[in-house]
């Protein structure tokens, strides 16, 4: 195998690794030689991945756990050390981003949840396995960002602060568990994943083909690159940076 892309003997954690683009990394590396934690919401639909990764010859071990609760986080971080006994890249990929409205109609509880699950979820997970990985043979640590984080935009106010928020923490993440552990964000322009089925696909298309350099939506696996670049050997001299896949989005 190409020593860039070897993840043999790794353990990966993915959040959101159920479907859409954490499916989408969590099959990669596994492909490529790591065992992985899947986790989400639903144990059941992270058992389905968790098989198709045994499938792929690694182990796997699927966990439901809510990433906007601290509580769920931790025994689920406790239960992934329990059974691996290190995790060596953490992907914060569980993410939300609801439609709404108006501004004043987004409650106190949609704005905390947002909140919850995109920055406070990724901020309880990076200091207790950081630390962690910092503490032992380091590691490498990928927030899932967004465009919204650069470009914020109507429609997705309360989510763009807190990707904004998430890139804040990338950076300073790096600085904190440097040097053994590298901490880098993406940020995802238009995939075609379950989120896009909110969308308004005949406004999304002609807005792509008039404005987007690749005039398209991403595929769930077109994640995958950039991620193995930055969890792996490939990134090595990559830290506290936030790069952008997003099909050449304006
Ligand atoms: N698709 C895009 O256009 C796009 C653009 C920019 C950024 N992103 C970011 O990319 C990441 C992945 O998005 P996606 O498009 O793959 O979304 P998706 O297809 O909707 O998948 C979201 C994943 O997160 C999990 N999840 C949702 N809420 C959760 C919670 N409270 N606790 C734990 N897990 C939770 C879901 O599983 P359960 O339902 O089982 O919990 C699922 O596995 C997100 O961070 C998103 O913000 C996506």
């Amino acid at each position: 195998m190409d020593q860039l892309l070897d993840f043999t003997g790794k353990v990966a954690l993915v959040t959101g690794g159920s479907r859409g683009l954490g499916r989408e990394m969590a099959l990669a590396l596994a492909a490529r030689g790591a065992d992985v934690i899947i986790t989400s919401r639903k144990a059941d639909a992270c058992e389905a991945v968790a098989e198709e990764i045994e499938a792929l010859g690694r182990s796997a071990m699927a966990y439901g756990c809510h990433v906007g609760h601290w509580g769920e986080i931790d025994a689920m971080v406790e239960a992934a050390y329990e059974r691996f006994g290190k995790i060596d890249i953490l992907i914060n990929n569980a993410g939300m981003s609801p439609l709404y409205e108006s501004l004043s109609a987004i409650s106190e509880e949609l704005f905390d949840k947002v909140i919850g699950v995109n920055l406070k979820g990724p901020f309880r997970l990076m200091a207790t396995v950081g630390e962690r990985m910092a503490a032992g043979d380091g590691g490498s640590i990928v927030n899932i960002s967004s465009i919204a984080s650069l470009q914020p935009s109507p429609n997705s106010e309360p989510y763009g602060a807190a990707k904004s928020g998430l890139n804040a923490l990338t950076r300073s993440f790096a600085f904190a568990f440097g040097p053994n552990v590298r901490v880098n964000g993406i940020a995802a322009g238009p995939f075609l994943t379950d989120i896009s089925k909110a969308w308004d696909m005949a406004a999304f298309e002609k807005q792509a083909k008039s404005r987007h350099a690749l005039k398209r939506g991403g595929q769930p696996d077109e994640i995958v690159g950039a991620a193995l670049y930055l969890a792996g050997p490939g990134g090595s001299f990559t830290t506290g940076t936030v790069i952008r896949v997003d099909g050449g989005t304006p």
